[in-house]
């Protein structure tokens, strides 16, 4: 006879997950901040949104609870952060979903009415350049005109700028030896994820769609992701935060 493995800490787990994310960006709530201010700013207090590479949902719930009237799609092909997403968040109040679905295929947010915001964080240096420009092509459609893109993520120095890049290269490192308190890395988050009997089904899942980290050498830079935007139809493109190479980069359709 087999006994059925225990349910996880759902809660648990994603306060993990924050703790861990937050080791590699100090800035992570003031980051997070600025992105909701720019949704408020741009879309209003009613916004329907979109969050691309959501993980377990760590904007969608900071953009629910500070805009009470707001709605978001959460979208991610990680079967192992949908699940701690979708069990400690569930559907908040009715205002949020789950979509599981690739960045790199025609996914369709399943809402009716216009998507009046697309916002992601640390997720589309995931993307190949290629694979970045054609979301960009399909945000363009699937955004309602003078809707917004706010992404918030690493978007490196472009080649012309080489001593600009090496500099902020060297300070972050520097800052990230720094202390990081108790909080777990990437790698050691994975492995205890692994260990959970609760998870077996999704991590099997996760294997099986074989979803890699891409190494740091093939991302775009910021002037890809700028030339992107504008190929994709966005009429105003800015930066409007910026901690060396992280930045919170705004585009407006
Ligand atoms: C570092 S996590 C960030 C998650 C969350 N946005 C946050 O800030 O905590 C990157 C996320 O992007 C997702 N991602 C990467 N490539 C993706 C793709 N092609 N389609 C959907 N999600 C993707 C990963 O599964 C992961 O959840």
């Amino acid at each position: 006879m087999t006994s059925a493995a225990p349910t996880p800490d759902w809660q648990r787990w994603l306060s993990r997950w924050e703790a861990q994310q937050g080791r590699y960006m100090p800035d992570r709530e003031t980051r997070f901040a600025m992105m909701i201010d720019a949704v408020e700013a741009l879309c209003g207090s009613a916004p329907y949104v979109v969050d691309l590479g959501s993980g377990p949902g760590s904007l969608s719930r900071r953009l629910l609870d500070r805009l009470p009237q707001a709605r978001v799609t959460a979208i991610d092909l990680d079967p192992v952060l949908l699940a701690i997403g979708r069990n400690a968040l569930g559907d908040h109040g009715g205002r949020l979903q789950w979509l599981d679905a690739d960045l790199r295929s025609r996914w369709n947010a399943r809402e009716d009415g216009p998507v009046d915001a697309a916002v992601s964080t640390t997720a589309l240096h995931w993307l190949q350049p290629n694979a970045l420009a054609a979301l960009y092509r399909h945000l363009g459609t699937v955004l309602a005109p003078g809707g917004v893109f706010v992404n918030g993520d690493r978007m490196e120095f472009p080649p012309d700028l080489p001593r600009l890049a090496a500099a902020a290269q060297s300070i972050r490192e520097r800052q990230e030896s720094g202390d990081v308190g108790d909080a777990e890395s990437w790698e050691d988050w994975w492995a205890a994820v692994e260990q959970d009997p609760g998870l077996a089904a999704e991590v099997a899942e996760r294997a099986r769609r074989h979803h890699d980290h891409p190494d740091h050498e093939h991302q775009a830079d910021l002037a890809t992701h700028i030339q992107g935007l504008r190929e994709a139809g966005f009429a105003e493109v800015g930066t409007i935060w910026q901690h060396l190479a992280d930045r919170v980069l705004v585009a407006i359709r």
